[in-house]
């Protein structure tokens, strides 16, 4: 008799903790799983969503943007880039400015597409890969 007491005062308990538990999962998984109806008030949800980090975890540095995107053809000059490292292909482009080689490879210029094929690189990753190259001209 007395373990059956003894046990029905700590079910509870156990009941207790393992409910706040489920809570903190469900928590966790709402931000996830959540999916926000038309109509309904879902800026909870939206400010949310929108403070956490974009899915890209980090910035890539201009070297790695440079390695994986732009070397192909900047680094022999394809297709009549200027050269990687090499000042006198590149003739007067500096003097436009970073802000407007940025742009000239954002929307592509000649034999350059778009993006110089970095499709999924935000403006800052272009602008470390463009000061990137002309910090290393020589
Ligand atoms: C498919 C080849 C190709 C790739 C890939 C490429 N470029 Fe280019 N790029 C060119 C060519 C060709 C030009 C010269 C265009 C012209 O002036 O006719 C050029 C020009 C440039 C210029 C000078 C633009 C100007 O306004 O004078 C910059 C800066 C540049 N590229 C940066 C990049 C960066 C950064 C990447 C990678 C994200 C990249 N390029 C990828 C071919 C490429």
């Amino acid at each position: 008799m007395k373990k059956i007491i003894c046990l029905l005062l700590i079910l509870p308990c156990f009941l207790i903790i393992a409910s706040r538990e489920e809570d903190a999962i469900k928590q966790r998984l709402v931000k996830v799983g959540n999916v926000c109806i038309q109509g309904e008030d879902c800026s909870a949800l939206i400010a949310a969503v929108s403070s956490e980090k974009p899915l890209l975890l980090s910035e890539r540095s201009g070297i790695e943007v440079y390695k994986t995107a732009c070397t192909t053809c900047h680094s022999i000059g394809l297709a009549g880039a200027p050269k990687f490292g090499d000042k006198s292909t590149w003739g007067n482009r500096q003097d436009k400015g970073i802000e407007a080689l940025v742009v000239s490879v954002m929307n592509g210029l000649n034999g350059m597409p778009k993006m110089g094929l970095c499709m999924d690189c935000t403006k800052e990753e272009m602008n470390s890969a463009v000061d990137y190259m002309l910090s290393e001209l020589k």
